[in-house]
């Protein structure tokens, strides 16, 4: 079977569903196609800190009303070193807030809000053509081959899709940074144990304290990048997550409960430029990764199909290719600096063990920012993210 669109989206995570939405909303047809079923993309636990611009984006395409009823919005975040618990007041120092929605409820809306075609479950995922006349050919959920023609096709399949391997190797220039850490993130019912966020350096090890709502909490443990799962068992986790988020003020504990989903995720930096080649397109994490620590990759896929969605509109409604030629160049700003801002946060906040001179930089950074104005204004303003472009 043929069939014809003008914008091929491979990938329905957060960067190929909003970029489906806004092209719809510029009038440009397009086609999702994603290798997973509906029910795995929607259970998938991830991300869960949403900047300013990714809501607003959100808000103004009308697919943000739950969102709004039941997101938490936090004004400030804890860094917790040598027992004591330091607060950078986000918005005092950048104006901006952060939202608390987990990944998988804006996949969640993004979906349910979505009339157009959507693919789940397709396999053999393969490109062509990506000069003049690109194509995916694809074998759908009742295993009949499809060809799909398209003006352009967006890579929104993350770190393991097809699509950047499409890409003849020698045109790509990589840049990789992989770190001896890994983090074990627990989803558990049990309601939050601080307002804000916590982010703890202690000689054990780099924790996070994350949440869901008033009732679920998420959070992390720096473990090493082979940690086999089957050694931590739910008591392991909790002795723990309190001996890393102990501190020394009276009256705090950590409440436990059922976990709900664990998993371990491995660290990387990692970015390939350009973002494109011919009328491939590359967003997200299929571009590049971020380590989780600046909570930003989520916020970055968006605003990379931000910028694919401004030249695409542009393109079609005047001819003008000028936005699609300078897409890599344009995104490419943004990711370098959340890229530098994600390296830093890891690299002050995650003791590698045995290096006594790399654990007095990381305490002397953390007293810096904590008691410095000027630093904990720059550590805010990047965390909060800058205005899409
Ligand atoms: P993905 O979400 O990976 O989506 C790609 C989609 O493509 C998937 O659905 C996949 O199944 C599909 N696909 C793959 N191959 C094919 C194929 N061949 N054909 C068709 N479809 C295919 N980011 C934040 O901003 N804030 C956070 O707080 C945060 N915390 C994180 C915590 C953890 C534990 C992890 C693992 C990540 C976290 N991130 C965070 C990062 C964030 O989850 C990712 O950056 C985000 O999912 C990227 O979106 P994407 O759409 O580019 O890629
Ligand atoms: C969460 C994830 C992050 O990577 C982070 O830096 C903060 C919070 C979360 O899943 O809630």
């Amino acid at each position: 079977m043929e069939t014809r669109t003008q914008v091929g989206i491979i990938g329905a995570g957060p960067a190929g569903l909003v970029l489906a939405h806004l092209l719809r909303a510029r009038g440009i047809d397009c086609v999702v196609l994603e290798r997973q079923s509906r029910s795995y993309v929607e259970a998938r636990i991830r991300a869960g800190v949403l900047e300013h611009g990714t809501v607003d984006l959100l808000t103004s395409l009308g697919l943000a009303d739950r969102l709004h009823r039941e997101r938490m919005v936090h004004h400030g975040i804890e860094l917790l070193f040598e027992r004591s618990a330091h607060r950078i007041p986000l918005t005092e120092l950048a104006g901006r807030e952060i939202t608390i929605y987990g990944q998988h409820e804006v996949v969640k809306d993004l979906i349910a809000a979505w009339g157009g075609p959507l693919h789940f479950s397709v396999s053999d995922v393969s490109l062509s053509d990506l000069s003049f006349a690109p194509t995916i050919s694809y074998v759908d959920a009742s295993g009949v081959s499809q060809v799909l023609r398209c003006d352009v096709i967006a890579g929104c399949d993350g770190f393991h899709g097809v699509s950047r391997a499409a890409i003849p190797a020698d045109v790509l220039r990589v840049h990789q940074r992989d770190y001896p850490h890994a983090w074990l993130g627990i989803l558990a019912q049990a309601p939050p144990s601080s307002e804000e966020l916590i982010y703890a350096h202690s000689p054990r090890g780099f924790a996070l304290h994350s949440m869901r709502s008033p009732t679920v909490t998420r959070m992390y443990l720096q473990v090493r990048p082979d940690e086999d799962l089957a050694e931590w068992p739910d008591e392991r986790i909790w002795a723990e997550l309190r001996a890393r988020l102990d501190r020394s003020d009276a009256g705090w504990s950590l409440a436990d409960g059922p976990i709900l989903e664990r998993s371990v995720a491995a660290m990387r930096s990692f970015v390939v430029s350009p973002m494109q080649y011919g009328r491939l397109f590359l967003a997200g994490d299929a571009a590049h990764i971020v380590p989780p620590t600046g909570a930003k990759g989520l916020n970055l896929a968006v605003a990379d199909v931000k910028v694919l969605a401004d030249a695409l509109s542009s393109f079609y409604a005047t001819g003008d290719s000028a936005g699609l030629d300078a897409y890599s160049e344009t995104c490419l700003r943004r990711v370098w600096r959340v890229q530098h801002f994600s390296w830093w946060m890891t690299s002050m906040l995650h003791p590698t063990g045995d290096d006594p001179f790399d654990l007095e930089l990381q305490l002397s950074q953390l007293r810096y920012v904590t008691s410095s104005r000027a630093a904990a204004t720059s550590l805010a303003e990047n965390y909060v993210g800058f205005p899409f472009p």
